[in-house]
């Protein structure tokens, strides 16, 4: 596979998936947790943070596609596969692979607000910093990023590099 220059190495990323799980192992301490992960992009990021919360937590997933040009989103977002269950009453933890605009999350996070959860907070491996269009309010955050366009660990381009085991820049 055609290498992205390395960003954030597969070590770096997994020593704060492990501090975040900790985290949230901490703040959630006898309370219920349902994770949500955001497909596709977050399938990894869930993958390797749920190994480091040490509780008895639940799963579930969405997937989302913004309507619009490519490259931009527009913050009309489609839910192309909604919750299994109803989350009224529960901790809600988004779990997102990048919040770049914050269109995307800001329009899930009304959605699912609607839905009466007990509590509804996000962690996210990648933050691009200062540019969200929509103020969102991160609990967790892995790493503050520049407004690079960067793949791997569960990003893509076009499709293609989620499986790259770090993140990366296009070279
Ligand atoms: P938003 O602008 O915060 O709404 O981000 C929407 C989506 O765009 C994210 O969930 C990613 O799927 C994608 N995205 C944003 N920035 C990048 C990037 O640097 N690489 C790959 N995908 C990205
Ligand atoms: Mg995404």
């Amino acid at each position: 596979m055609e290498v992205a220059k390395v960003l954030i190495s597969e070590e770096e990323i997994a020593a704060k998936l492990a501090e975040m799980g900790k985290q949230i192992s901490a703040d959630y301490a006898n309370e219920d947790l349902l994770m949500v992960g955001v497909l596709k992009g977050a399938f990894i990021v869930m993958a390797d943070l749920a190994r480091h919360v040490d509780l008895p937590v639940e799963f579930d997933f969405m997937a989302v596609s913004s309507y619009g040009a490519a490259t931009q989103t527009s913050g009309v977002v489609r839910i192309l596969k909604d919750l299994d269950q109803e989350i009224a009453g529960r901790n809600v933890l988004i779990v997102e692979d990048i919040i770049d605009s914050g269109l995307t999350l800001s329009y899930l996070m009304k959605s699912l607000r609607v839905r009466r959860p007990k509590s509804l907070e996000v962690a996210t491996l990648l933050l691009k910093k200062d540019i969200q269009r929509v103020p969102i309010d991160t609990k967790y955050v892995g790493f503050e990023i520049g407004p690079e366009f960067v793949v791997g660990y569960g990003l893509d381009y076009a499709g293609k590099y989620r499986n790259l085991p770090y993140v990366g820049l296009m070279e």
